[in-house]
């Protein structure tokens, strides 16, 4: 059987570094994400027996791909072999979350193409499996992952901000996020970062709540830089910001409007304002390659 998924890739407010249990991919910290409508991964999965071995478009890291089809080949109870077609209508490895969004829609596809019908919530923790963030593109819009899975906060049509993505670089990095979450606790400040979280969060929750666009850019802006000083601290330490990223915060910041940034695990700025200031935003970066994001939904069967 045969079944394509597109699922969003997801930017992270409050952000996942650090495993508690590394084979289970479970976080030491809840995170808290928005779904973006610009950058989606469109996968196809296809189970036949007469399919003599298993194959996965080119480029993708086949392991760990073919690794997430046996955890559902075994749930299903299916030895058929298995063709996977995927593509990102973005830069991989970049930073932008192309694993949240690869294997969300890859699980979608997948539990589909087996004939397992799944919940949300076992979607979301199937996905969990595969890359962490990735159980965060399932459910719609805002969305808060705590413990084993993820779950919708607020509806993508609940607060009209923008994401303005402005993309510095689109190589592939040298060490993935999945190898340096490995490496967060030799941060001397990871217990540090980890006190101020429940702060943190109770304060992205108020600003989301009450759409307080001030408080939860401050908020973004304070925990973006939290975990990238952790990053940097780690041994080895992991450094994804280049000069153009600085150069870009900098603009945001001198520009005088109500604009935050926050950055994942690249050296690319995502830059939050309200929908009334998109176009100022847009007129910051022209001379910027961006993607300009709105809040989606999450992972669906075409
Ligand atoms: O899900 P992973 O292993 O790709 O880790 C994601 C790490 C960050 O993007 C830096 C933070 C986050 O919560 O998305």
């Amino acid at each position: 059987m045969k079944a394509t998924a597109i699922a969003p890739a997801n930017i992270a407010f409050i952000k996942f570094w650090g495993k508690k249990d590394a084979s289970l991919r479970l976080p030491y910290n809840p995170s808290i994400s928005m779904n973006v409508s610009g950058c989606t991964t469109t996968t196809t999965v296809e189970f036949s027996k007469n399919f003599s071995s298993d194959s996965v478009s080119e480029g993708f890291n086949e392991r760990r791909i073919l690794d997430h089809i046996d955890r559902l080949r075994k749930i299903a109870g299916s030895k058929e072999k298995v063709k996977v077609i995927t593509k990102n209508n973005f830069p991989r490895s970049a930073g932008i979350a192309s694993s949240a969004s690869g294997f969300a829609a890859l699980t979608v596809a997948a539990a589909a193409a087996l004939g397992l019908k799944l919940s949300e919530k076992e979607l979301s923790t199937l996905a969990r499996l595969g890359s962490g963030s990735a159980c965060r593109s399932i459910p719609d819009g805002f969305v808060k992952w705590e413990g084993e899975y993820a779950r919708s906060l607020y509806p993508p049509d609940y607060w009209d901000i923008r994401d303005v993505l402005v993309i510095v670089d689109t190589k592939t990095k040298k060490i993935s996020s999945s190898e340096g979450h490995d490496r967060a606790e030799t941060s001397p400040y990871f217990k540090k970062r980890l006190g101020h979280m429940p702060g943190r969060i109770a304060r992205i929750e108020e600003a989301l709540e009450t759409k307080n666009f001030r408080l939860f850019g401050e908020v973004i802006e304070e925990e973006c830089l939290d975990m990238h000083h952790v990053m940097q601290t780690q041994t080895p330490p992991l450094y994804y910001w280049s000069d153009q990223t600085t150069r870009v915060i900098k603009k945001v910041k001198s520009s005088g409007i109500p604009a935050y940034f926050t950055i994942d695990a690249g050296p690319n700025v995502h830059v939050l304002c309200e929908a009334k200031d998109e176009k100022r935003v847009m007129e910051l970066f022209k001379n910027y390659k961006i993607i300009v994001n709105k809040p989606a939904r999450g992972a669906y069967i075409l």
